[in-house]
C-alpha cells in the first residue's frame, strides 16, 4: 500500500501498515462547542417542544426541592421552638409532599424526553448513512472506514447523552443555583456572601479546564476511529493474518494503539479529576466557614437557629448542581467533539456537486472543465461509447506526477465490444471506473450516444452501464438478491444472468438461489463469486456493459463457456472490456492498447499482434523482464 497522507478534516493520517494514526491532534482553540452544538439544532427542532418542555419540568423540580430548607426555616423557628407536635408533623407532611412532587416531576422529565432523543440518534444515523453512499468513491478512498464506522456509533451516542443530560442540566443547574444564591442571600447576605466566594477561582478553572479537555477529547474520539480501523481490517483480513503468522504483529499494533487510547483517557481522567477537586474542595470550604459564622451569630442572637438551618440545608441542596457542573462540561466538550467529527463528513461534497470536485484537481493541468465542454462546445457525436480527449489524475495523487490517464481518444461503437489490454498500473480499471462516474474525468469528456455523461442523472447514468469489477464483491444476502441488485425483476431474469454467467452452480446450493452467502460471499470460491459478479453485470440488461478482467478466476474450460454464452449478450451490448489473456480479448470486436496513460494502438487482435510489438510480447505469456509493476 502507498504511503499517502490522509487529510481528514482537522487531522492528518499517515499510513503505517495497518497502522492509521492521527499525527496532529487539532487546535483546540479554532473551535467553540457551543458553534459546533448549534449545528445540531436541525436534528433538534422537531423535538423542541418536547425538550423544552423537559427542561421546564426540570426547573420546576428543582426549584421544589428548594422550597424544602424554607419549609424547615418555618418549622424550627414555629413548631419546634413552640414544642408543638401538630404542627411538627404538619410540617413533616409538607417536606413528604414537596419530596414526592420533585420525584415525580424528575420522572416526567425522563419520559418527556427519552423517546424523542433516541428519535433524533436514529435521524442522525440514518442522515449519516445515506450521506455516505452518496459520497464520492474518492472520498472512501481517503477516509479510513474505522474513522466513519466511530462517528456512526461512539459519536452519535455521545450526542444522544448530551442532550438527554448536559443540554437540560447545565440549563436547570444554573437556574437552580442563581434561585438558590437568591434565597442565601435573603435569608442573610453576610452568609450568603461567604457562600459566593468561590465562585470566581471555580468559573475560572472551569474555563481552564473546557479549553484543555477539548484537545484531548477530540484526539481520544479519533483515536477510537484508528482502533476500529485495525479491528475491522484484523478481522476482514484475517485469512492473510493467519497464513503469514501476523497475529502477533497485529496484535502489537492494536495493544499500541489502544495504549495510546488509554493515555488519552487517562489524561481527561486527571482533567476531569482537577476540576472536579475544584469544584467540590473550594465551596464545602465556603459552607464549613459559612456554618461557623452562622452559629457564632446564632450564640449572639443576631440569627433565628431556623434561618441558619434554612441557609445550610439550601447551600447543601446546592451542592449536587454545583458539582456536577464538571461531568456536564466534560460530557458537553465531548459532544462538541462529535459534532464536530460528526459534520466533517456530512460537510463532504456528494456525488451530485462533484463535478466540483473534478474542477479543483484540474489544477494540476487538463484542458478546460468537463462542466464547460458539456455545455456544447462540440456537437452530439456518434452513438455509442466515446472517450474525448480524457484525461484523469487521481485527487490524492502527488503534485508533479503526471497523470494516470491522458487525452485518451476511443470509440466503442454500438454494438461492439472492446478489449482493454495494458501492463499492470497501466490504469485500466482507471478507465472503466470513469464511465460509471465513480471517479470524475479531470479533462475532456464521455459520451453515451452522443449524451455527455455528466448531463445524465446518475441514476439514469448506472441504469444504462453495467459493471463488473476485479474484485467480485458480495454482500451478506442470497445469491439471488445479489445477482439482482444488478436490475432485473425476477426469477426468469435471474436464471437467464445465472446461465450467461456460467453460475448454474448456484441451483445446486442448500437452499438454491435462496442460499445465503455470507459476509463478502467468502462461503463461496473465488471464481463461484466472480461469476455471481458477472450474473449481476448482464442480468439487468444493460446498453453498456463494463467488465473489469471478469474472467481471471476461471478454468479455461468454464472461461470457454461463459466467453460463448457472454458472445451472445455481447451481440447486442456495448461493452468494454479489460483483458491480460488472449482467450478474453477474442470476445471483443477489437482491442485497444493503454500505454504510458494513452491508447496507443486500436484494431483487431490479429492486427495489432503485427502492428504492435507491446501488444505481442503481452499477449505472448513470455515473461515480463521490462514490465513494472507500478503499485
Ligand atoms: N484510489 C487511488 N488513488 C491514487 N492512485 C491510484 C488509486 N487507484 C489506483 N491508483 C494508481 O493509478 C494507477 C493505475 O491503476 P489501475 O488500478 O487503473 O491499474 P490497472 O491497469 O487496472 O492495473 P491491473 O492490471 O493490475 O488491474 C496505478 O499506478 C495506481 O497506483
Ligand atoms: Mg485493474
Amino acid at each position: 500500500m502507498p504511503v499517502r497522507p490522509k487529510s481528514v478534516g482537522q487531522c492528518q493520517w499517515r499510513t503505517v501498515g495497518s497502522l492509521l494514526m492521527p499525527t496532529t491532534p487539532p487546535p483546540p482553540e479554532s473551535r467553540s462547542a457551543v458553534r459546533a452544538l448549534l449545528r445540531l439544532w436541525p436534528y433538534v427542532r422537531p423535538v423542541r417542544v418536547r425538550l423544552f418542555t423537559a427542561a421546564f419540568v426540570a426547573i420546576l423540580a428543582s426549584c421544589t426541592g428548594l422550597v424544602i430548607p424554607l419549609v424547615l426555616k418555618w418549622m424550627v423557628d414555629g413548631p419546634v421552638a413552640d414544642r408543638d407536635p401538630a404542627g411538627v408533623w404538619l410540617g413533616a407532611l409538607y417536606l413528604l409532599l414537596l419530596g414526592l412532587a420533585e420525584a415525580l416531576l424528575f420522572g416526567f422529565r425522563r419520559w418527556l424526553v427519552a423517546r424523542p432523543l433516541s428519535h433524533v440518534e436514529a435521524s442522525m444515523r440514518a442522515d449519516l448513512y445515506r450521506h455516505l453512499q452518496r459520497l464520492p468513491v474518492a472520498f472512501h478512498d481517503r477516509w479510513p472506514s474505522g474513522q466513519l464506522l466511530s462517528r456512526a456509533t461512539t459519536d452519535l451516542m455521545l450526542l444522544r447523552m448530551f442532550l438527554a443530560f448536559p443540554l437540560t442540566f447545565l440549563l436547570v443547574n444554573s437556574v437552580t443555583i442563581l434561585v438558590g444564591v437568591i434565597i442565601m442571600l435573603v435569608q442573610d447576605w453576610t452568609l450568603g456572601l461567604v457562600i459566593l466566594v468561590p465562585a470566581v477561582p471555580v468559573l475560572i478553572t472551569c474555563v481552564l479546564f473546557e479549553k484543555r479537555y477539548s484537545g484531548a477529547a477530540r484526539l481520544a474520539q479519533d483515536q477510537v476511529g484508528d482502533l476500529t480501523t485495525v479491528v475491522e481490517e484484523g478481522v476482514l483480513g484475517v485469512r492473510i493474518i493467519k497464513g503469514f503468522g501476523r497475529h502477533r504483529s497485529q496484535a502489537l499494533a492494536f495493544r499500541e494503539l489502544s495504549g495510546k487510547l488509554r493515555g488519552t483517557e487517562l489524561r481527561k481522567a486527571r482533567l476531569l479529576a482537577t476540576i472536579l477537586g475544584v469544584i467540590v474542595t473550594l465551596p464545602e470550604l465556603a459552607i464549613g466557614a459559612a456554618l461557623v459564622l452562622g452559629t457564632v451569630q446564632v450564640a449572639d442572637g443576631s440569627l433565628s437557629a431556623g434561618t441558619l438551618v434554612a441557609f445550610l440545608s439550601t447551600a447543601l441542596a446546592l451542592r449536587w448542581p454545583v458539582d456536577s457542573i464538571g461531568f456536564l462540561l466534560a460530557m458537553s466538550q465531548e459532544a462538541a467533539t462529535a459534532t464536530d467529527r460528526y459534520f466533517e463528513v456530512m460537510d463532504a461534497e456528494p456525488e451530485s456537486g462533484a463535478t466540483a470536485g473534478a474542477r479543483a484537481s484540474l489544477a494540476g493541468g487538463g484542458p478546460g472543465s468537463t462542466g464547460a465542454l458539456a455545455a456544447g462546445s462540440r456537437p452530439a457525436t456518434a452513438k455509442g461509447l466515446r472517450f474525448e480527449n480524457v484525461s484523469f489524475r487521481y485527487p490524492d495523487a502527488p503534485d508533479g506526477s503526471p497523470p494516470v490517464l491522458h487525452r485518451i481518444d476511443l470509440h466503442i461503437r454500438p454494438g461492439e465490444s472492446l478489449a482493454l489490454v495494458g501492463t499492470t498500473g497501466s490504469g485500466k480499471t482507471t478507465l472503466t471506473a470513469l464511465v460509471p462516474r465513480l471517479h470524475e474525468v479531470t479533462g475532456g469528456r464521455i459520451t453515451l450516444d452522443g449524451t455527455d455523461i455528466t448531463e445524465m442523472s446518475r441514476e439514469e447514468l448506472r441504469s444504462r452501464v453495467a459493471v463488473a469489477f476485479e474484485e467480485p464483491t458480495l454482500f451478506s444476502a442470497t445469491v439471488g438478491e445479489n445477482v439482482l441488485m444488478g436490475g432485473g425483476t425476477g426469477d426468469e431474469d435471474l436464471g437467464r444472468a445465472l446461465a450467461v454467467a456460467q453460475a448454474d452452480f448456484a441451483h445446486g446450493l442448500p437452499q438454491g438461489t435462496r442460499t445465503q452467502v455470507g459476509e463478502q460471499g467468502h462461503s463461496l470460491s473465488g471464481g463461484q463469486r466472480q461469476r455471481l459478479a458477472l450474473a449481476r453485470a448482464v442480468v439487468g440488461r444493460p446498453d453498456f456493459l463494463v467488465l473489469d478482467d471478469p474472467l481471471s478466476a476461471l478454468d479455461v474450460h468454464t472461461e470457454a463457456a461463459v466467453e460463448a454464452a457472454l458472445r451472445r449478450v455481447l451481440a447486442d451490448t456495448t461493452a468494454l472490456i479489460v483483458a491480460h489473456r488472449p482467450s478474453t480479448v477474442l470476445l471483443a470486436d477489437r482491442v485497444a492498447l493503454l500505454s504510458g496513460g494513452r491508447i496507443t494502438a486500436v484494431g483487431t487482435h490479429h492486427e495489432l499482434l503485427h502492428a504492435s510489438p507491446e501488444y505481442a510480447h503481452l499477449m505472448s505469456g513470455a515473461p515480463a523482464g521490462e514490465e513494472e509493476d507500478q503499485r
